[in-house]
C-alpha cells in the first residue's frame, strides 16, 4: 500500500484522540483529558490524518461514498485505537545485553558499585567500538522494529556507548542509517557525555574538553543530532561539567535534554539555572528532586520524562515522584529508557503499567504522557502525539475494549497493528 493511498480505520470501539483545545504540553488535570470518540473512524490521506469522527458520520461523507473503492480499509472490530507512542528516551546503539551485571545485581551488587568496578555503561564500550557501522545499524533497526511492534512510532535515539569521536560518530551514523530504513520517526541525540571512558579515568575535565571542542562541533557539522544529552549524576558528570557541555551544545545550535537526579540529588540551584540558561526540552529520570525544583519545573516549558523501567529493572523500591510532579503542574512524559543496563524493554505498555502501579499515575495520565507529552519532549507536537486532522497518520490498534486495559495487562503485547504515515506496517 502506498503512503499516498487513502486509509480508513473503521469500527473503532474507543478512539483515543488526545485532541486538545490548549497549546503546550499537558499538565495537571489536562493529562487525563483523552478526548475519546466511541464507534469511531479515522481517514488519512498522503500520510496525514484528514478526518476524525464517528463511523456513522464517516460513512455519510460524500467524498468517502464516492471513493470507497479507492480507500484501503482496516476494520478495527471494536478495538481501541490511539496515537502511536512517542518514546522520548532510548539508548538503542549497543551490541550485547549486559548479562554479567544482571546476575551480579541479582546476587546483591548495586548499579553504582558495578559501574565503579568497570561494569555498567563502560562494559558496553568494547562491543560498540569494535562493531562495524552496518552491525550497529542492524541493532538500531532491530530495536525500532521491536518498538513499533509494541506500538511506538516515534523514537528518540541516543548515542553514548562509543565515548570517543570515531565511535560516537559511528553510533549516530548508525541511527541515521536505521532511520532511513524504517518508516517511523527517529530523533537522534548525542550523548558523548554518558560516562568518562576508561582512558580518561581521573581526567574527566580532559574528556569534557574533547566533548565540547571536538565531538560537539563534529556532530554539528555532520548534522547528526537534534539534541545533546548529558548524564549528570554521581559517578558520571558533575553539574559544572554538565553546564559546560550544555553551553557548547547551545553554541552549536543543539537543543538540550539531560539525565538528572537518577542516583543522587543534583547540587542546589542546578536545575533552576539549567532551566534558565538552556530551556531543556526535557529533564529525565528525576528520582531525586526537591520541592523548590518541582515548583521551578512547573513554571517552565521543560518536560520531565519519567522512566520507571529503570527503577523496575534495578529492583529499586523508590520510583520518581510522578504524582507530585503532576499535582504540582509539571508537564510529565513517560518513556521506556530502552538500554542494556537499566531498562532492556521496548514495551511502552510495560512502562505505562509501572507508571500506574508504582507511581500512581492513572491509565489516562500514562497514555497522555506516552504520546502527546512525549511529542512535546521532542519538539514534535505539531506532527505527533494525537489523532487530529493535519497530524501524521501514526496510529496503533490494541486488542482491548477499554484503553485502561493497556497498562492493566502487564508483560504482554496487545498491540495488533501499527500504522505509520498512513500505512499499516505490522
Ligand atoms: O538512562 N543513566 C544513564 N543512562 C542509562 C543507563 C545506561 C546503561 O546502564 O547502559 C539510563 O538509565
Ligand atoms: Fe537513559
Amino acid at each position: 500500500m502506498s503512503k499516498f493511498a487513502p486509509l480508513l480505520l473503521i469500527n473503532i470501539g474507543q478512539l483515543v484522540t488526545l485532541r486538545s483545545a490548549h497549546p503546550g504540553p499537558r499538565r495537571g488535570s489536562s493529562l487525563s483529558e483523552l478526548d475519546i470518540v466511541e464507534n469511531a473512524a479515522v481517514l488519512s490521506l498522503g500520510g496525514k490524518i484528514v478526518s476524525v469522527g464517528t463511523a456513522k458520520d464517516a460513512l455519510l461523507d460524500p467524498w468517502l461514498k464516492k471513493n470507497r473503492k479507492k480507500v484501503a480499509e482496516i476494520d478495527c472490530g471494536g478495538r481501541v485505537v490511539l496515537p502511536g507512542f512517542v518514546d522520548s528516551h532510548t539508548h538503542p546503539v549497543f551490541m550485547e545485553p549486559r548479562l554479567v551485571d544482571f546476575e551480579k545485581r541479582i546476587a546483591g551488587a548495586g548499579y553504582e558499585e558495578i559501574a565503579a568496578a568497570g561494569g555498567g555503561i563502560r562494559s558496553s564500550l568494547d562491543g560498540v567500538r569494535k562493531a562495524s557501522k552496518a552491525a550497529l545499524t542492524q541493532k538500531v533497526l532491530d530495536a525500532v522494529r521491536d518498538l513499533a511492534k509494541h506500538g511506538t512510532t516515534t523514537v528518540e535515539a541516543k548515542s553514548g556507548y562509543g565515548l570517543n569521536l570515531e565511535s560516537e560518530l559511528k553510533s549516530l551514523e548508525a541511527i541515521r542509517a536505521a532511520a532511513r530504513q524504517w518508516p517511523g520517526t527517529v530523533v537522534p541525540t548525542f550523548l558523548g557525555a554518558h560516562v568518562v571512558p576508561p582512558e580518561y579515568r581521573g581526567r574527566s575535565q580532559n574528556y569534557v574538553e574533547i566533548v565540547c571542542k571536538e565531538m560537539i562541533p563534529a556532530v554539528a557539522k555532520r548534522k547528526l543530532a537534534k539534541f545533546v544529552d548529558v548524564f549528570c549524576d554521581r559517578g558520571a558528570f558533575s553539574e559544572i561539567e554538565c553546564s559546560r557541555i550544555f553551553g557548547a551544545a547551545l553554541e552549536h545550535g543543539f537543543a538540550i535534554r539531560g539525565h538528572v537526579g537518577q542516583l543522587s540529588s543534583p547540587k542546589e540551584g542546578f536545575i533552576e539555572s539549567t532551566l534558565e540558561c538552556c530551556q531543556p526540552a526535557s529533564l529525565d529520570h528525576m528520582d531525586h528532586v526537591r520541592d523548590d525544583e518541582v515548583a521551578a519545573l512547573a513554571k517552565s516549558d521543560t518536560v520531565v520524562t519519567v522512566v520507571p523501567g529503570a527503577n523496575y529493572f534495578l529492583g529499586l523500591e523508590k520510583y520518581p515522584p510522578a504524582r507530585k510532579f503532576i499535582d504540582s503542574g509539571v508537564a510529565v512524559a513517560l518513556a521506556t529508557d530502552y538500554n542494556p543496563g537499566t531498562s532492556p524493554t521496548t514495551s511502552m505498555s510495560m512502562a505505562m503499567s509501572l507508571a500506574c502501579t508504582h507511581m500512581k499515575m492513572s491509565p489516562a495520565e500514562a497514555i497522555a504522557a506516552a504520546t502527546i507529552n512525549g511529542a512535546f519532549a521532542l519538539g514534535l507536537a505539531d506532527r505527533k502525539g494525537s489523532i487530529e486532522a493535519g497530524k501524521d497518520a501514526d496510529m496503533v490498534v490494541f486488542d482491548v475494549r477499554n484503553y485502561k486495559e493497556i497498562p492493566y495487562w502487564f508483560g504482554v503485547n496487545r498491540c495488533v497493528q501499527t500504522i505509520i504515515g498512513g500505512v499499516a506496517s505490522t
